[in-house]
């Protein structure tokens, strides 16, 4: 697009706004193939939520590109009508592009919204409402789902002994289900393949690393080598929860594993494959998840693993991403039964994404209070 002038958009005067209410541009709507954009005002400072409605309703001047040109293809009512100015091409993207990010974080906030509704609805129908079933309990602080809350639910309800866990497949970390722990004050060990990611933990979490409250290994994670791995960073002793996420392997690396007993497993299951389907994707330590529903273990192959282990499933996150597991002599009446994949499964919701915690997860050092 050139940089000659064009008409000015007349979206940042404060006489637009009696001189004293500035506003922020907001994108109404856009339709192609013409590229006309409608734009209209947001205002805060003096505005009460009424006014901005109403200034929302009654600004409402529509633009076109036609031949590099911006034109107003209608103007504002009343008094606003037919200012012009020259305004430069990049001037104006430069515009739309904020107007663009707050449009899609007001948007983001109303998924927020709907997904807190639709949360409320479901958790208050007989299945979740269930003393026992574990998915009331869900929240989300660092998890990628509600995986923190469950995880504290089940500690809350087995209880901890070392406050020690594993995790591997954490990525830099931001987003996994041991930060929340790590940041109450347990210690661990993360396992990670990717060299970046591992570079980015150890700059965001450089004082639980300085503390030994943390410890990272770049590793690719095998059947072969996870035990020796564990046993050599120190943490074949005591391990409380051992978290599994690395997309494909997941299933084999869990049966590989005899160096610890933890008391909660949590691993992902693939909820495409729904119970009564046990299946898992074959060994292979050369693939990468695809990105398609092509990964993993259904939760019946993994329920079956961990009867096996001696591991009974406990629930899965509400999003269908991952399950959980307390070592049998743990149990007691503590969890819905039977514990089967039927019982237990959820399928996928990856929408959960939409789950509140607030700010975006940042976890950090915290002292007592
Ligand atoms: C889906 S991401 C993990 C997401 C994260 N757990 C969360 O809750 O958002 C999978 C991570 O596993 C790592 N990974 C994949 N295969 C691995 C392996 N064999 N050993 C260690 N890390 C692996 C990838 O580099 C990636 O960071």
């Amino acid at each position: 697009m050139s940089e000659q002038p064009v008409r000015h958009l007349p979206l940042c005067s404060d006489a637009q706004l009696d001189g004293s209410r500035r506003g922020q541009i907001l994108v109404l709507s856009r339709s192609a193939p013409e590229i006309s954009v409608t734009i209209g005002w947001t205002a805060h400072d003096a505005m009460s939520t009424a006014e901005k409605s109403a200034q929302r309703l009654t600004f409402r001047p529509s633009f076109a590109l036609s031949a590099g040109t911006w034109h107003v293809t209608e103007t504002l009512p009343g008094r606003n009508r037919g200012m012009t100015d020259l305004m430069s091409d990049s001037d104006v993207l430069r515009q739309l592009l904020a107007v663009a990010r707050y449009t899609a974080n007001v948007e983001s906030q109303r998924l927020k919204m709907d997904f807190a509704r639709y949360w409320a609805e479901e958790m208050a129908k007989p299945r979740y409402a269930d003393p026992k079933r574990l998915l009331r309990h869900g929240f989300k602080i660092y998890s990628q789902n509600d995986e923190d809350g469950i995880i504290q639910e089940i500690f809350r309800r087995i209880g901890a002994a070392n406050r020690t866990f594993v995790e591997f497949g954490v990525q830099n970390g931001l987003e996994c289900n041991t930060a929340k722990l790590l940041v109450e004050g347990w210690r661990g060990l993360w396992l990670e393949a990717n060299s970046k990611c591992v570079e980015e933990i150890r700059g965001h979490f450089q004082p639980f690393l300085s503390c030994g409250a943390l410890s990272v290994v770049e590793t690719t994670v095998t059947a072969a080598n996870i035990d020796r791995t564990i046993d050599q960073a120190g943490f074949a002793q005591g391990v409380d929860m051992l978290c599994i996420d690395i997309d494909n392997n997941d299933y084999w690396v869990w049966k590989a594993i005899n160096s610890i007993r933890p008391r909660v497993v949590v691993i992902e299951y693939n909820s495409a494959l729904r119970p009564p389907l046990s299946l898992v994707v074959p060994y292979n330590e050369d693939t990468n998840w695809s990105g398609g529903n092509y990964f993993g273990a259904s939760l019946n192959a993994l329920v079956s693993l961990g009867k096996e282990k001696g591991y009974r499933i406990v629930g899965c996150c509400f999003a269908g991403v991952n399950a959980f597991f307390v070592r049998e002599d743990l149990c007691g009446d503590h969890f819905v039964e039977p514990a089967t994949a039927e019982e237990h499964y959820e399928p996928g919701r990856y929408f959960t994404k939409f789950m509140s915690s607030g700010h975006s997860g940042r976890p950090g050092y915290y002292e007592p209070g």
